[in-house]
């Protein structure tokens, strides 16, 4: 329901868009010195040749904090503007406070509202669903949605099946008022928290809060059975993709460019082949950034508004998947 006070001229959209990625590189080279791996087989198996890793002394919100400044650069938005600043991710800084208050002090947003949510990998298609219903309701004029996980704090560098997989990164969108003809056109967002056993790090929470023998049994990990969460991924992803498609009325090539969550090529060639799309409607960074977590698709959509893939007016199809089992995808016309 509209409450903004403009009546059908105006809806939530997205504004603008930023990220950020470390400028240290880890290659397949570089983890055949770590691992019993090979670059052969994970290019074959994920499609990822390199992956940004943070600085030892850096933490999640400094690559948010970036991603947000550059999002609002693209708005031509003040963060005094700001009405509400989320964060979306499994690395905060600390367990609390928020990461999104450490991001809203240093970006000096003095009206904003911050809180982090977590559904992992769907974490900015979870914000962004919030935001556009705040900004629909009229309740926020400008929401700062942030993804940004530093996945390498979790990965087990001793695990070759996953440590091959994680890269960090911060991707970010300000969401507010539209002409109707553009913005959010609809969201569709899940869950099974029976999947949560597939892709889980035990350690560190309330259940098995750190000692010396959750850090020595390296439970402070992600967790992560592979061909399983693959599986979900595909088809969580596809019932989503066809759930936005059906309650925007339209077909898939009405659509411009898929933004999938960026976690193994072949599960985006698994989904580009279920809908018959040409790899040019595909955004593919996992090449050079790996899985990032939340962050992967706000870092990919900015690439692609920045490099002139999806233009103002055309439509971005965004889906992703995640631990939770969390999964959602959102149509938006740019
Ligand atoms: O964003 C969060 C969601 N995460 C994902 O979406 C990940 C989804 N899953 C995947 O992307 C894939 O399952 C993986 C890339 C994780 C694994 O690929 P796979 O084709 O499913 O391989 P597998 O687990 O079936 O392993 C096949 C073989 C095994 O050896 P054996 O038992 O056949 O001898 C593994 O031990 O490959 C071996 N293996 C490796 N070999 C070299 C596993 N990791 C590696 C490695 N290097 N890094």
């Amino acid at each position: 329901m509209e409450q903004n006070g403009l009546g059908s001229k105006m809806r939530a959209g997205i504004l603008g868009t930023g990220s950020a990625l470390p400028n240290k590189v880890l290659t397949n080279q570089d983890l055949e010195k770590i691992v019993d791996t090979s670059d052969e087989w994970i290019v074959s198996r994920t499609g990822i040749r390199e992956r940004r890793i943070a600085g030892a002394t850096e933490a999640t919100s400094d690559y948010a904090l970036l991603a947000g400044q550059r999002a609002l650069a693209s708005a031509g938005i003040q963060a005094e503007d700001l009405d509400m600043i989320m964060v979306a991710t499994v690395t905060p800084d600390m367990m609390f406070p928020s990461t999104a208050s450490l991001v809203q002090d240093r970006l000096g947003a003095t009206h904003a509202a911050a809180f982090d949510l977590e559904a992992a990998c769907s974490g900015f298609m979870y914000g962004e669903f919030l935001a556009s219903g705040l900004v629909n309701s009229g309740q926020c004029k400008y929401v700062l949605v942030i993804a940004g996980d530093l996945l390498s704090r979790i990965t087990d560098y001793e695990d070759r099946s996953t440590c091959v997989l994680f890269g960090d990164g911060a991707g970010a969108a300000v969401v507010g008022l539209v002409p109707k003809e553009r913005g959010f056109l609809a969201f569709h967002l899940g869950s099974d928290g029976a999947g949560g056993k597939f892709l889980y790090m035990p350690g560190g929470g309330s259940r098995l809060p750190a000692s010396q023998e959750s850090v020595q049994s390296r439970q402070h990990f992600l967790k992560m059975e592979g061909q399983e969460t693959f599986k979900y991924a595909v088809r969580a992803m596809g019932v989503s993709v066809e759930r936005v498609l059906s309650d925007a009325h339209l077909e898939m090539t009405d659509v411009d460019l898929l933004v999938p969550h960026q976690a193994n090529v072949r599960i985006i060639e698994a989904i580009r082949q279920r809908l018959h799309l040409d790899p040019a409607k595909v955004m593919y960074t996992i090449e050079k950034y790996g899985n990032t977590s939340a962050s992967s698709i706000p870092i990919a959509l900015d690439e692609a508004v920045r490099e002139g893939k999806v233009m103002q007016g055309q439509v971005a199809l965004m889906v992703g998947f995640g631990a939770g089992m969390t999964w959602g995808a959102v149509l938006v016309r740019m």
